[in-house]
């Protein structure tokens, strides 16, 4: 069965919601950590709109399972990994006016630039992961710049109006999983994902890592963070 990285950014968010100090996404994580989380992941945004750089080196310190630090493959935010160490980056597209992250990577088209972050943070024993659609050149494109890990970008099936596209989005992500697997590459996933939708993912043959945020933010919001991590380690599980 996979392991859960819940993504404690909407934590955040509500803080920054009035720029004060509460709720606090360390606090957060610790809580999640309590309840079963495998992982914390947070995204330092270019804007910094929800993650501050002191929530990111308070993280570093505290998490005591694995830190994955989601940022965009620029320079600043290079520098920023070497110096912290999180246990994995995962490189995902960032545009200014996006409410959250909206597609995949396209490292086919920008593959040297690409290359060159995995590189560069590889030197620094930091393993890297790369956010893509499960497409084939990009599985491939990904493999080729040495990456560890690809999270396939589930938000297509997340967002399927039918239950047949849903199967069919299903589909295309269980072939990119066994793509990237037969390249050597191991396999996360992320983005939409909720207690209704995690099941079939989770059960992906190879699966490794979930990276859950909003809907685990959301319940927790009406009925605690702790309960509402353990709900959605049994959703992955399939006993909730
Ligand atoms: N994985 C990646 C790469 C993301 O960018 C996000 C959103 O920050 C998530 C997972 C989590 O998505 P959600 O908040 O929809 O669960």
């Amino acid at each position: 069965m996979p392991t859960l990285g819940v993504n404690i950014d909407h934590v955040a968010t509500i803080r920054q919601a009035r720029r004060t100090v509460e709720p606090d996404p360390i606090a957060g994580a610790v809580l999640a950590e309590l309840a079963g989380a495998d992982g914390i992941t947070c995204h330092l945004r270019e804007d910094r709109r929800h993650i501050q750089d002191r929530d990111a080196q308070l993280l570093r310190q505290t998490v005591r399972t694995h830190l994955n630090l989601e940022m965009a493959a620029t320079s600043e935010m290079v520098d920023i990994a070497l110096a912290l160490k999180p246990d994995y980056v995962t490189l995902v597209p960032e545009r200014r006016e996006e409410v959250t992250t909206e597609g995949g990577l396209d490292v086919a088209g920008q593959f040297s630039h690409f290359s060159s972050v995995v590189k560069q943070l590889q030197a620094a024993q930091i393993p890297v992961s790369l956010f893509i659609d499960a497409d084939t050149a990009q599985i491939e494109a990904s493999a080729k710049t040495s990456a560890q890990f690809i999270e396939l970008h589930t938000g297509s099936y997340a967002e399927a109006k039918t239950e047949a596209t849903q199967h069919k989005e299903l589909e295309i992500l269980s072939q990119g999983c066994q793509q990237a697997i037969a390249l050597g590459l191991r396999v996360n996933a992320g983005h939409g994902l909720t207690y209704w939708n995690v099941r079939p993912v989770a059960l992906l043959a190879g699966m490794e890592e979930l990276n859950i945020g909003h809907s685990i933010i959301s319940r927790a919001v009406l009925v605690g963070l702790e309960r509402a991590v353990r709900e959605m380690k049994q959703a992955i599980a399939g006993t909730l």
